[in-house]
């Protein structure tokens, strides 16, 4: 009986978002290790570009010379023909956000019928794609420009330019604080983000009404 209750309680869902090299992916393992499911949309979007699926087949029809050789898809190479072209950005936008969002939902309903009473979502681009209506509430992790530049170039090896550019693709921090819902600063140390995280994630836990 009291499964049965918690099985019809309706999940509740967090967008985990902020700039690249923010720290997104360090907030979400500690969000795991407090026993919440956390789903990576860069996990999904290369399940649904996998070799075979639909939208893998889509893109090969559209940009054969992004094809490997095993029948799959070089990111890095798809990367370069759709950022050297508005069109084809968008075309290809049309094709893995519709599947990424359709593995979310499928995943996040798994979770709902295991009896989760929350789940996150870690997704960099979630105000730019208007995702945040289809979640309870937007947790932001922040971190200074200065302070991502920094981790970018020291984990993935970037030319001060190169990261840069990459920065700027993505919306100010400024404007992604105005619409999130909580904030995890993140420009200390990880000591100091494991605090910030036990402060803000209680906040998070008590307003959605869940129990720690
Ligand atoms: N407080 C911190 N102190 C030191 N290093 C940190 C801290 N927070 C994160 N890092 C490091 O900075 C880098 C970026 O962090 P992380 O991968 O969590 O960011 P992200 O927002 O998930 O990045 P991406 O946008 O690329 O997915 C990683 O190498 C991580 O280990
Ligand atoms: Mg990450």
């Amino acid at each position: 009986m009291e499964k049965e209750k918690l099985m019809r309680r309706k999940m509740k869902r967090v967008a985990l978002t902020g700039g690249i090299a923010s720290g997104k992916s360090t907030v979400s393992a500690l969000i795991r290790q407090a026993g919440v499911p956390v789903a990576d949309a860069d996990v999904l979007c290369r399940q649904v570009m996998a070799p075979g699926t639909e939208a893998a087949r889509k893109i090969l029809n559209l940009w054969p010379q992004a094809g490997t050789q095993d029948g799959g898809i070089d990111r890095a190479e798809l990367a370069r023909i759709v950022f050297a072209d508005a069109s084809a950005r968008q075309m290809e936008a049309g094709i893995v956000l519709p599947a990424i969002q359709s593995a979310f939902e499928a995943w996040a309903s798994e979770r709902a019928s295991e009896g989760a009473a929350l789940c996150v979502y870690d997704a960099a681009l979630i105000f730019e794609h208007g995702l945040e209506r289809e979640f309870d509430g937007v947790l932001l992790v922040a971190a200074d420009e200065s302070v991502q530049l920094e981790r970018l170039r020291a984990r993935n090896a970037l030319t001060e330019d190169e990261a840069r550019r990459r920065l700027a693709a993505q919306w100010p921090l400024t404007d992604k604080q105005k619409k999130a819902n909580w904030v995890i600063f993140n420009n200390g140390s990880r000591e100091a983000l494991a605090r910030e995280f036990a402060r803000v994630w209680a906040e998070v836990l008590s307003e959605l009404g869940i129990s720690s």
